[in-house]
């Protein structure tokens, strides 16, 4: 069987402030004294939006909210922004007009063609969810504008496209956020609190699995930006660390350009192994994310929300032979009750708050910052260089010799085994880098299962 390993890639550590002048970002620390609050503002020369004071001191009311793209996420936009207290919808941007018939039962809200538009109708925040490759273009026109804004993830198809967003609203002091939705998922929130709170101990790995059928519409961006960066912000957030390394496959089967099935495997920064599986490509949707640690394993469904904890053997077991095959004993398993509010509607709860209120520096309002957004995009373009690496060990494809059978009365050592099913010198000699023979995982007797 053929396989094939390449060196871990190391992952860049995250991007230091990318702005020339002064920080006035939502989320740089302050230099001293009271910590600034950031808000909507106006930049000079962009008349079209009502001038107000930043932050704080903007007088409180009803925000004024749009959005761009009535697709297949937009449209689940447009009903929350429609019902939010706080938020008049003013508005929606979609040059296809209203594939979904989101704004039928909305008659006062238009649907407009192009985000100038919308900006002249004079709006508070901005909700992107366009097409990937478009979040750059239409997020720079609205920071332009001195409009805040909330963006679909990806934050950017590209690192350095995402890192001219972060800049655009961080040097004008808007509030912008990413829309990584999987944060507000009750059951990931329930597993971030207990693993803060210790509950795990020390944690080993994170393992997320996110598998489901091919969504034809995606057409600018393959399976690891539009798809793993869920697992990549959600890890990197449940656990409070960085990526540090990481090495990657992908595969395209669907004839598109873009990779639609990966597999990563990683560490953080404080040597917790974490791997991904995500594809377009399987009838199954799942949306799994296990959490292993000192303690047992917490697993989170994302899709029903369940958080369910499998504990680690407390009760000793007499049975030796059962002890020595399990290795970590079973302990009890829960699953949590918890209340359960839809992820997006608390989604847009914190980021009203957050442009209503204003984002103090160094904090991040309880949204996901385009900092962040920028970081989950970087570490995605690291997960794509390791899969065109070509720093690939290629082992040896030699078919495998086969096993000489054992009788049970015979003893059974490793030395014995190994011999049985040694490979010839000749045919080590005719292919020198096949690997040599390994023991076959056959378990000592002892191991064995009554
Ligand atoms: N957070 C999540 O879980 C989640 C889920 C799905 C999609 N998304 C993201 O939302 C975004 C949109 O994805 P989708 O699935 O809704 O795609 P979609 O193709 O269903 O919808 C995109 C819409 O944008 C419109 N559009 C195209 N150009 C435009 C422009 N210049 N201005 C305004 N609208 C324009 C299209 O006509 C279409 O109606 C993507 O960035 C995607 O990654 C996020």
């Amino acid at each position: 069987m053929g396989r094939a390993a390449s060196a871990a890639r190391t992952v860049k550590p995250p991007t230091t402030a990318p702005t020339a002048s002064a920080p006035k970002t939502a989320d740089a620390p302050a230099p001293s004294g009271a910590a600034p609050v950031t808000g909507p503002v106006t930049t000079p020369g962009t008349a079209s939006v009502p001038a107000r004071p930043p932050g704080l001191h903007r007088p409180p009311g009803t925000l004024r909210a749009g959005l761009v793209g009535l697709g297949a996420m937009g449209r689940n936009h447009a009903r929350i922004l429609a019902s939010l207290d706080g938020v008049e919808f003013v508005g929606a941007v979609d040059p296809a007009g209203d594939p979904h018939g989101s704004l039928h039962a909305l008659p006062g809200v238009p649907v407009l063609h192009e985000v100038a538009d919308l900006l002249a109708l004079g709006v508070d925040y901005v909700v992107v969810a366009c097409p990937t490759a478009l979040h750059e273009e239409v997020g720079l026109q609205l920071a332009a504008h001195g409009v805040c804004a909330l963006i679909e993830k990806p934050l950017a198809h590209s690192a350095e496209a995402a890192r001219r967003l972060v800049r655009a609203f961080e040097e004008r002091g808007l509030v912008a956020g990413v829309g990584h939705v999987e944060r507000f998922n009750p059951a990931l929130q329930q597993l971030r609190a207990r693993l803060e709170a210790g509950e795990l101990g020390e944690v080993f790995q994170v393992v997320t699995r996110r598998q489901g059928p091919f969504p034809h519409r995606i057409a600018d961006v393959g399976v690891v930006k539009d798809l793993a960066t869920h697992d990549i912000d959600l890890t990197g957030w449940i656990t409070g660390q960085e990526y540090a390394t990481l090495a990657a496959r992908t595969v395209s089967k669907s004839g598109r350009p873009h990779e639609d099935m990966v597999a990563v495997v990683g560490s953080l920064a404080d040597g917790t192994m974490v791997s991904h599986l995500v594809n377009w490509l399987s009838p199954l949707k799942e949306r799994f994310t296990a959490v292993t640690g000192e303690r047992g394993c917490f697993v989170a469904d994302t899709l029903t929300a369940d958080l369910t904890f499998h504990a680690n053997g407390a009760v000793a077991t007499e049975w030796e032979a059962l002890r020595a095959f399990r290795g970590v004993a079973e302990g009890d398993t829960v699953r949590y009750a918890f209340p359960k509010r839809e992820p997006l509607v608390v989604e847009h709860e914190r980021f009203r708050d957050a442009v209503r209120d204003g984002v103090r520096r160094g904090e991040t309002g309880g949204i996901v910052t385009v900092r962040e957004g920028l970081r989950t995009v970087e570490v995605s373009a690291a997960v794509l260089e390791s899969a065109r690496d070509t720093g690939t060990l290629a082992l040896a494809t030699a078919p495998a010799p086969p096993v000489t059978p054992v009788t049970s009365e015979a003893p059974v050592t490793t030395a014995a085994v190994a011999a049985a099913n040694a490979v010839p010198e000749t045919s080590a000699a005719a292919t020198p880098t096949t690997p040599p023979a390994t023991t076959p995982a056959v378990p000592p007797v002892s191991e064995q299962p009554a």
